[in-house]
């Protein structure tokens, strides 16, 4: 059984656990609609059919409904965007003829783990997708290590365009974009965020940190748990391969985290 197949099977028994602790009458406490969410959104994740009977619209949660629209809002903003030096110099490049574009997040809407990045690179930049290089590959490879795939999570950076040369993103750039990522990751409400490498972890800590001092103590933001760990960009250099042990434990951490009770 994968990893995203456990965390369908425990939501599935702590629903029942609400279900027969409610018992026939009575409407469904916040516990279970948490829980039938976070089961419905496991199994939209995996293509299959939406699987608590909660009716979500007599319950009044219809916002799920809007959540593809506001992801193709984000979305839309984001390619046209020339908020910072960035944006400006995307489309400059674009005007002399180069083929590349800004990078929003990808991946599905509902699902409860979210991996945050710091910039698009050389190749999400013609392609328009995030982690689709090198590191993306590597990525791919971490993230199927607690049974998901890269379909499975949401997937998005702290700036939308890439810096030149792959140097860091300015802290001016990452505020002028940090409308859109906080606006992709409410949209998609995921239980635990893993923050990859330094600018990211910054990101959500609002101050320059340390990756070595950070990675693996997870922290909140806003309502969700931020697991910090190594970005794959690095596992990729000479020096870094040997970090790889520790980014496996980081993400079996996050695991933990999405498959703990926490009573919201
Ligand atoms: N590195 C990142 O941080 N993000 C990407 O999308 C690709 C590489």
């Amino acid at each position: 059984m994968s990893g995203i197949e456990h965390l369908e099977e425990d939501a599935r028994r702590r629903l029942k656990a609400c279900e027969i602790q409610r018992g026939k009458l009575g409407r469904p406490t916040p516990q279970e609609l948490y829980w039938a969410g976070y089961l419905d959104a496991l199994c939209q994740v995996q293509g299959k059919s939406v699987a608590s009977n909660v009716n979500w619209a007599s319950e009044g949660v219809t916002r799920m409904m809007s959540r593809e629209r506001v992801a193709s809002r984000i979305r839309e903003e984001v390619l046209k965007c020339r908020a910072c030096k960035l944006g400006e110099l995307r489309e400059e490049r674009k005007e002399a003829g180069e083929n590349i574009t800004a990078v929003p997040g990808r991946g599905p809407l509902r699902t409860p783990l979210m991996l945050v990045g710091e910039a698009p690179g050389a190749q999400e930049e013609i392609d328009g997708i995030p982690f689709c290089g090198k590191a993306g590959q590597l990525l791919d490879q971490i993230v199927g290590g607690i049974g998901f795939t890269m379909n499975h999570v949401r997937i998005a950076n702290t700036v939308n365009c890439r810096p030149p040369g792959n140097r860091n993103p300015a802290p001016e750039e990452t505020h002028s974009c940090a409308r859109y990522l906080r606006w992709d990751i409410l949209n998609v409400d995921p239980k635990v965020i893993i923050a990859l490498g330094s600018c990211a972890v910054a990101w959500f800590k609002g101050h320059p940190v340390k990756i070595t001092q950070e990675r693996g103590k997870p922290f909140t933001w806003e309502h969700i748990t931020v697991v910090p760990t190594f970005h794959p960009a690095y596992l990729l250099r000479p020096n870094g391969r040997e970090q790889m042990p520790v980014v496996e434990q980081d993400f079996a951490l996050a695991l933990d985290l999405l498959r703990r009770d926490d009573g919201q």
